[in-house]
């Protein structure tokens, strides 16, 4: 949510941070800006929309060595020129990713003291209240240009603000020096001899080469060309160590692919693959016996990662005979959880940065739970701050909405599951044995899927869901999480209304709903809940809704209108069966001519509550 770059070097700042601003589109893409010096004066150039109307903006002559940069997820106020970032006063510009939760009281504050505001933002009372904290706090002997009276300054600004933060702040008074603090948002540095760049994440801070550090929450960074000192807000100098961060090649090109969703799609047998590989490692560091003493287990994340939850709840139940329950990051953080010393607590993130899962992650630590750490992102707050942590290897995601992901997730999840149940000895090791062979089998099942996906979900099969306004996922059991994942996926590419239910809760007040030609997609996998998913089914036919059925068990023909045949794999099966639903998701977006890796008001890192 909003990305940030700072660039101070012998290069064009401009085209550093223009590329580094496209790099993290996937942030945000309401707005994005750039702010340099260029002959002493602060050069700001911001536009509404996608980073390439700010590069188009920028004027060619433009000369500068030293520059910030924004892509914005808008919070207060509109996307607009005027509320895009940086936001200046006078000579010092700002970019931040956060909420200010007392913006409204610090702004009063400020206009009263005569500050005129130019933008409806919270970012903008920042460079504002640096300033007057200069000029209040200037005797005749200060020197304006000092760097610690400017340094203490920012420290004191930033004692006012409440909420989070990620900031980089340029001062025409300081060509030289970029200063960045951060509380609650990802900020990460990485210096070379002859330059030093800021970035909201390590996979672009780590572009530039160099020695990379990840800010800590309360920690402030001076930066200058190739060299980098970190205090904490209280302005004691810090040491701090570099992290050893391991480059993904390519991530970032599509290939021949359109679009990044399809490209991740593609990837999906080798992010399971890898990460059915790389579970293993990440056993060998749990701790056994804490582990053997749980006695109740609850999964948290949010969206496409909790329904990666619902899913693993299921299976978690089934193999270790643990009670399991799922929740929402943002009702588990404020729910005084009953937890403690015997419960496990899983915090499920591809970023590792969700700020709700962050907030959950915290509270479970504080309530002395174990903690662990699902995540895509080694070096994200979540992965270091868990107790431990099970890498899913499904390498870095640009496409906002989630696939491989999640299917990475699913396998991740179940393979702890096995783990859980090897160690507490809760099922047959003859059926142990047989699943961890059966998900080493997996990525041959899903590039199958993925194949046969591509080849035969036609124009006809998206006529199907092209134009409708709403559809209706129905599943029970585990299916009822696939469906759910299903469901988020079209809603949030096509616009079109989705929304799951058990099929047990039909006739609980959702089959009011149904009218002729209503579409509801039915997931039925689970073999042992067959005969009831089916009565839902003939419920809804009755009614004149059209049936899409996904499936791997024999159905009546009367029980649907449309068949999408998956692969049997048992309990296993979500990983596969979500799959045609995410290539449907991909192609019906671009049936409506509406970007899939970009869908209007979303972002793919959600850094604020
Ligand atoms: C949907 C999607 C989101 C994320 C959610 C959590 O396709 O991507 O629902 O799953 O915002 O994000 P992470 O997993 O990064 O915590």
């Amino acid at each position: 949510m909003c990305g940030i770059i700072g660039y101070i070097g012998n290069d064009s700042a401009t085209d550093i941070v223009v590329d580094g601003l496209k790099k993290l589109e996937y942030r945000g893409y309401d707005s994005a800006g750039v702010g340099v010096i260029e002959d002493g004066k602060l050069r700001v150039i911001k536009k509404k929309g996608r980073v390439k109307n700010t590069e188009e903006a920028i004027p060619k002559t433009l000369k500068s060595t030293i520059g910030i940069g924004h892509t914005r997820w808008a919070t207060h106020g509109a996307p607009s020129d005027k509320n895009s970032h940086p936001h200046i006063s006078q000579n010092i510009a700002v970019v931040h990713n956060g909420i200010i939760e007392n913006y409204a009281c610090l702004k009063k504050e400020l206009e009263s003291e005569g500050v005129v505001f130019t933008s409806e933002t919270d970012t903008e009372v920042i460079p504002h209240l640096i300033n007057k904290i200069i000029s209040n706090s200037m005797s005749d002997t200060d020197n304006i240009k000092c760097e610690i009276f400017y340094f203490h300054s920012i420290l004191k600004a930033i004692r006012k603000l409440s909420g989070s933060y990620a900031l980089a702040i340029l001062n025409t008074d300081f060509p030289d020096l970029i200063v960045c603090v951060k509380r609650g948002s990802p900020l990460v540095v990485s210096k070379s001899n002859t330059a030093s760049f800021i970035a909201s994440d390590v996979g672009v801070a780590s572009k530039h080469g160099g020695e990379i550090f990840i800010l800590d929450d309360d920690e402030l960074a001076l930066i200058k060309k190739g060299e980098v000192n970190f205090f904490d807000t209280r302005g004691r100098e810090k040491k701090k160590n570099s992290i050893v961060y391991e480059k993904e090649e390519n991530s970032d090109e599509l290939g021949n692919n359109a679009h990044h969703m399809l490209k991740e799609i593609k990837e999906i047998p080798s992010a399971i693959h890898e990460t059915v590989i790389g579970v293993k490692k990440c056993f060998f560091n749990l701790e056994k016996n804490k582990l053997k003493k749980i006695k109740k287990i609850v999964l948290v994340g949010c969206g496409t990662a909790y329904h990666a939850g619902l899913s693993a709840k299921t299976v978690l139940e089934k193999f270790t005979k643990i009670p399991s329950y799922v929740e929402v990051a943002s009702e588990f953080r404020y729910s005084n959880p009953l937890i403690g010393k015997e419960t496990l607590v899983v915090l499920i993130s591809q970023s590792g940065e969700t700020a709700d899962t962050l907030a959950a992650l915290e509270l479970a630590k504080k309530k002395r739970a174990l903690t662990l750490a699902v995540v895509n992102n080694t070096t994200s707050a979540i992965a270091l701050g868990a107790d431990s942590r099970i890498i899913t290897r499904a390498k870095k995601e640009i496409a906002v909405a989630s696939t491989k992901a999640y299917n990475s997730q699913l396998v991740a999840l179940y393979s702890f599951a096995l783990y859980l149940a090897d160690i507490k000895q809760t099922m047959p090791q003859d059926q142990i044995n047989a699943l961890k062979e059966m998900l080493l089998n997996l990525p041959k099942a899903a590039r199958e899927v993925i194949e046969s996906g591509l080849d035969k979900i036609n124009s006809d099969i998206i006529k199907i869901f092209k134009d409708e306004k709403a559809i209706m996922f129905l599943g029970r059991g585990i299916d009822y999480a696939t469906a759910s994942e299903a469901s988020l996926k079209l809603k949030e590419i096509t616009y079109i209304h989705c929304s799951a239910y058990p099929a047990g809760e039909l006739k609980h007040g959702t089959i009011a709903l149904i009218e002729n030609n209503y579409l509801v997609v039915a997931y039925l996998t689970d073999s042992t809940l067959k005969d009831k998913t089916l009565n839902a089914l003939y419920e809804v036919k009755a009614r004149g809704a059209k049936v899409f059925a996904i499936t791997n068990q024999d159905l009546p023909k009367d029980a649907y209108d449309y068949i999408y045949e998956v692969p049997r794999l048992g309990i296993l099966s979500p990983i596969a069966s979500i799959i045609p639903m995410q290539i449907i998701s991909y192609l019906t977006a671009v049936a409506k001519e509406i970007d899939p890796d970009k869908p209007r008001n979303l972002a793919k890192s959600v850094t604020v509550e």
